[in-house]
């Protein structure tokens, strides 16, 4: 993972919208197991996820599973508070008492004794740089945490932190994780271009599909039970369910079909083919997911830079001043 020692695996598995909504304890322990069988070993969660409900049961599957504990990895992220809209002000944002209460939360729903990692969900412009640092400094010192990360920050906000570390003899932070998909480029191809070269920056991306729309699922109207299904997610479809985007995926869906192969897979083996990528986190609510998605680690190696192109062509998103 960027310039630390941490081993990810390519695929990584996350509970987003998922855990308690969608999946309950019983598939959600077929999912994690199909996912560790297959070589997964990074599982990501979130305080705010299903309001801690998410955390509890990726917990409960841990426990019952019994893995070596040495064998994965499982993240948690704060900032965003577990309470919804009965969120006091310090049960949100990066201070040391949330970032600190955060941490014993997740370690207490999951069930474990350390989290490998813990990501700063957003940045929070009310609480100094230097706060956080510190506070993530005495989380590892204490063994609560390995490794520390951000999410969806500037490239100058990651710089100032690992200012700041460097200052104070600390540790920085060592991963981002952004959102990263052929719909969105920037942030991973260009704007964090110069912190892979200097400080060195793993990347745990986010939704290589676009939240499903990129599997071909939606050409044609909204799936019962999808993800733009349900109530509350208004503001995710509206983001997606836009006819620019949807021509392209239709288009790549020829695409996939020449090569023969899934559009999934391939959507998200093209995530994978950027050298910056650590892991890419997937969802799924269903086993035919996963095991379609798992394959694009077969589709990988078809993606030759004249297939790397040609997707380009078609989806036009990729960055003006890409620099990869
Ligand atoms: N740091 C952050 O701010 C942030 C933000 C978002 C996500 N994340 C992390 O990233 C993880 C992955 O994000 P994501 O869930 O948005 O990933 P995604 O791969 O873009 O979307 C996953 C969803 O698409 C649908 N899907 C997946 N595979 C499919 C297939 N083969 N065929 C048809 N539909 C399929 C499923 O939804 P339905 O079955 O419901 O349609 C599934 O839940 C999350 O779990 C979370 O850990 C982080």
């Amino acid at each position: 993972m960027g310039k630390t020692g941490l081993q990810l695996s390519v695929l990584s598995y996350g509970s987003w919208v998922t855990f308690h909504k969608q999946v309950d304890d019983s598939l959600a322990d077929r999912l994690m197991g199909m996912a560790y069988d297959a070589g997964i070993n990074f599982f990501d969660n979130a305080e705010v996820y299903a309001r801690g409900e998410s955390e509890k049961l990726m917990g409960r599957v841990l426990k019952k599973k019994n893995w070596d504990r040495t064998s994965y990895t499982v993240s948690s992220k704060a900032f965003f508070g577990w309470r919804g809209p009965d969120n006091k002000p310090n049960q949100t944002g990066l201070s040391r008492k949330h970032l600190m209460e955060a941490c014993h939360e997740a370690l207490d729903r999951l069930q474990v004794d350390y989290l490998d990692l813990f990501f700063c969900h957003r940045p929070d412009k009310n609480v100094p740089i230097e706060e956080v640092v510190w506070t993530m400094n005495i989380l590892l010192q204490q063994g609560k945490i390995l490794y520390w990360g951000t999410s969806e920050w500037g490239a100058a906000e990651i710089m100032e932190a690992h200012r700041v570390a460097a200052q104070n003899h600390l540790i920085g932070p060592s991963v981002e994780q952004p959102q990263y998909n052929l719909l969105e480029r920037d942030k991973v191809e260009y704007e964090y271009y110069m912190i892979y070269k200097t400080v060195g920056l793993g990347t745990t991306i986010w939704s290589p599909l676009a939240s499903g729309l990129l599997t071909g699922k939606y050409n044609d109207g909204i799936p019962e039970g999808s993800r733009f299904a349900l109530q509350g997610f208004d503001w995710l479809r509206e983001q997606w369910m836009v006819e620019d985007k949807l021509a392209k995926v239709r288009k790549l869906g020829d695409f996939a079909k020449q090569l023969a192969v899934s559009q999934a897979s391939l959507a998200i083996a093209w995530c994978l083919a950027n050298p910056h990528v650590t892991t890419a986190i997937l969802g799924a609510t269903r086993e035919e997911q996963l095991r379609e998605n798992l394959k694009a680690l077969e589709v990988l190696p078809l993606l030759t830079p004249e297939v790397m192109q040609q997707i380009d062509d078609i989806m036009q998103t990729r960055p003006r001043q890409r620099e990869y």
